[in-house]
């Protein structure tokens, strides 16, 4: 179900860190973004008419997009009734000046690119979600618009390198991608193209060319997960494995 709402409206969302404090129409708020949304803020260039915020959720991605105006049209997209719900809500009340913005419930996989001029350079995100569900969404869209420029930013939990070798198998390049911690946890952001670009390899590349210490315990920690998949033979781990113990290798 496409439910487009309203354009142009003030917003207050329950952001990360949020304090609120509301006076009829008259809101303010202070937050900070955690440094995984920061990061993939920092990654969204100035150049798209419109920008996705997939799996928004809280939408926390989208309402600091809307609000430094990084696009003309800013989308915030969750298939959840009530998250939308609320969120129409939280978006009633921003000062949006530079950017429009537009909310749906539904699948991610059916973004309505169709209704944009085919020129449109369209960026989406897709962030807080596994690997194996990013990877549906993403092969979904390159199939339903198979000409479509289109540019991802995707963050995904877990799956990195089955998500990155079967994108590499569907045309997709590398424009950039970076390792971050945040409260202890890693997040791989990788931002990727239909159009010109490196190729992707499955472990990751741009990732780990200025390597710190956290780069090596993430490695460490991917490698022992996918040693724990080998056990069950079913499992067709022995390439992902030597690629990272390779890199593991040339790191340590
Ligand atoms: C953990 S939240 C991620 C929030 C935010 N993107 C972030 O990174 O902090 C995951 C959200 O994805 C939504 N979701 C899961 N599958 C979806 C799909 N196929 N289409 C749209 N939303 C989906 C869920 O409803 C949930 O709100």
């Amino acid at each position: 179900m496409l439910s487009p709402l309203r354009h142009n409206m003030r917003v207050i969302p329950f952001f990360e860190r949020l304090s609120l404090d509301t006076h009829a129409n008259n809101t303010t708020k202070t937050y900070s973004l955690s440094k995984r949304l920061s990061a993939i803020d920092n990654a969204v260039g100035e150049h798209f008419h419109h920008v996705w915020d997939c799996c928004c959720d809280h939408g926390y991605l989208g309402r600091q997009l809307l609000e430094r105006g990084a696009a003309p049209h800013i989308h915030f997209v969750d298939i959840v009734p009530n998250i939308i719900k609320q969120l129409e809500t939280v978006l009633a009340g921003v000062n949006a000046t530079q950017s429009q913005f537009h909310i749906y419930c539904q699948d991610v996989a059916k973004l309505p690119l169709d209704k944009f001029n085919q020129d449109d350079k369209h960026l989406i995100v897709i962030a807080g979600v596994g690997g194996d569900l990013t990877l549906q969404i993403v092969e979904q869209l390159l199939t339903d618009h198979p000409d479509k420029p289109l540019e991802f930013i995707l963050c995904p939990l877990r799956q990195q390198y089955v998500l990155r070798s079967q994108l590499a198998r569907r045309g997709l390049r590398l424009i950039d991608e970076q390792l971050i911690k945040d409260d202890k946890l890693f997040y791989e952001i990788i931002h990727l193209t239909t159009g010109e670009g490196e190729a992707i390899e499955g472990v990751g590349s741009k990732m780990w060319h200025n390597p710190n210490q956290w780069h090596v315990q993430h490695l460490q920690i991917v490698l022992a997960h996918f040693k724990r998949m080998a056990n069950n033979p079913a499992n067709n781990v022995d390439s992902a494995i030597a690629s990272y113990q390779q890199l593991l290798a040339k790191l340590s």
